[in-house]
Order: structure tokens, then C-alpha cells, then sequence
């Protein structure tokens, strides 16, 4: 092999690499959890299940999960006017950029790289009915620091 073909395939090795890195999610631009917490959001929106972190949804996707609280998933999540307001501010500052500007899933496992990753021959079937899991959007089951944003395969464990 002369110089410019090894340069040439060690150019392609990188990029390839480059590309990987964007889908296994280290190149996501923001990060799932901002730096900045709201003390609201997380009383009111981690009380019947983890509070899902803004970077998991895009805006649009907040907006309107936030003005149909009172009918939130066959519960009522409503919250007073100004609560509501400074829970959907924090949302929106930190959202998704995974999504294009017109899909907005109000569920974070109806998007496609939720799909993409989750149908892998890693996870069985049968595991989403297990009582340990119940529920795609049950997070916690397999992440164990998912409520802090941490998604990274290290600390993922299928539970029995
Ligand atoms: C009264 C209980 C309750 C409260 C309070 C609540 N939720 Fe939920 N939420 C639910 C239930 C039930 C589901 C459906 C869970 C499932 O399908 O496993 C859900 C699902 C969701 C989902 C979809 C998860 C997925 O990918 O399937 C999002 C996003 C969400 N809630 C956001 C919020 C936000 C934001 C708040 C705070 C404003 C909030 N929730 C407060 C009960 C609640
Ligand atoms: C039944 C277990 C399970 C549940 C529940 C689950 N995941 Fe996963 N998740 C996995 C596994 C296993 C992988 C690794 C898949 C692979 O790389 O082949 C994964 C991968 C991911 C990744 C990519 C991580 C990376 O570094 O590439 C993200 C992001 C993610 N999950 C988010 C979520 C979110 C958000 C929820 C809840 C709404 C969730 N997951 C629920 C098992 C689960």
C-alpha cells in the first residue's frame, strides 16, 4: 500500500469514527441534563415517575406536554398557572436537538433513535412486559443514573 492510500483509509477510519461517535450519542451538541436544574420541575414532574430531562424531547414536544397537563397519559398533572409557566421555561431552554423542527412525539420512546437503540438484539422482547420494567419510558429500569442523564452503556443493567 503506498502513503496516500493509507493516508486515505486512515482519513476514512476517522470519519467513521466521527460518525459513530454522533450516534452512540457523545456528539448530541447539548447535553441530555443542563447544568442547571429547577427545583419546581423536579417536585412536580418527578413525583410519579423521574422527572425526564429537558434534553430528551424537543421544544415543541414540552409545549405541548405542558399545556395538556390535565390530561397527562390518562392522569391529571395539572399545575397552577405560574408553576406551570416556569416548568415549561426550563424545558424549553434545554431541549433535544434529535429531533427535526417537525416531529414533536409526546413520548420520548415513540422517537426514532429511542426505536433505533432500544430494538437492538441486546434487549429481548419479553423484557419490556417484565414487573421490572413495565414501560418503555420506565428508564430507571436499565439507566441507573438516567434521572441524572446518564445514558452511557457502562451503566446499563436489564433488570430480571
Ligand atoms: C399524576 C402523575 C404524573 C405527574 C405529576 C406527571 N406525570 Fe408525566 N406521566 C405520567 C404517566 C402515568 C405517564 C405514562 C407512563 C407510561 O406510559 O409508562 C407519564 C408520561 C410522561 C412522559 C412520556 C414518557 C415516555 O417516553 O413514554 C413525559 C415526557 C412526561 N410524563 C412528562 C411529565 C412532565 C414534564 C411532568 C411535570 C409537568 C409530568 N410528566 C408529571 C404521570 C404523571
Ligand atoms: C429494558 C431496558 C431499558 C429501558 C427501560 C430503557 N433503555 Fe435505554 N438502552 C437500553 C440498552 C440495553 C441500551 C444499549 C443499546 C445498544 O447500544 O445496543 C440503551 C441505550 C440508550 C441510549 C443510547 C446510549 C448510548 O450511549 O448510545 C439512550 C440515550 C437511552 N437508552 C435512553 C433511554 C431513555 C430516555 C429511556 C426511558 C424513556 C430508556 N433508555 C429506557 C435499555 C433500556
Amino acid at each position: 500500500m503506498n502513503i496516500v492510500r493509507l493516508l486515505l483509509l486512515a482519513a476514512l477510519i476517522a470519519l467513521s469514527a466521527g460518525a459513530q461517535a454522533k450516534y452512540n450519542g457523545e456528539d448530541r451538541g447539548k447535553p441530555v441534563m443542563p447544568a442547571q436544574s429547577n427545583a419546581k420541575w423536579l417536585a412536580e414532574c418527578g413525583g410519579c415517575h423521574m422527572a425526564f430531562p429537558p434534553g430528551l424531547l424537543p421544544a415543541a414536544s414540552w409545549k405541548k406536554i405542558m399545556t395538556g397537563l390535565d390530561k397527562h397519559f390518562d392522569t391529571d398533572a395539572s399545575l397552577s398557572a405560574p408553576d406551570a409557566k416556569e416548568i415549561t421555561d426550563y424545558l424549553v431552554k434545554y431541549p433535544s436537538n434529535r429531533w427535526t423542527a417537525s416531529s414533536a412525539p409526546l413520548r420520548i420512546s415513540d422517537a426514532a433513535w429511542f426505536k433505533a437503540k432500544h430494538s437492538s438484539g441486546e434487549i429481548n422482547p419479553a423484557v419490556w412486559k417484565r414487573e421490572s420494567v413495565k414501560s418503555p419510558a420506565n428508564c430507571m429500569a436499565c439507566h441507573s443514573g438516567a434521572d441524572k442523564g446518564d445514558f452511557n452503556e457502562n451503566s446499563i443493567r436489564i433488570p430480571k
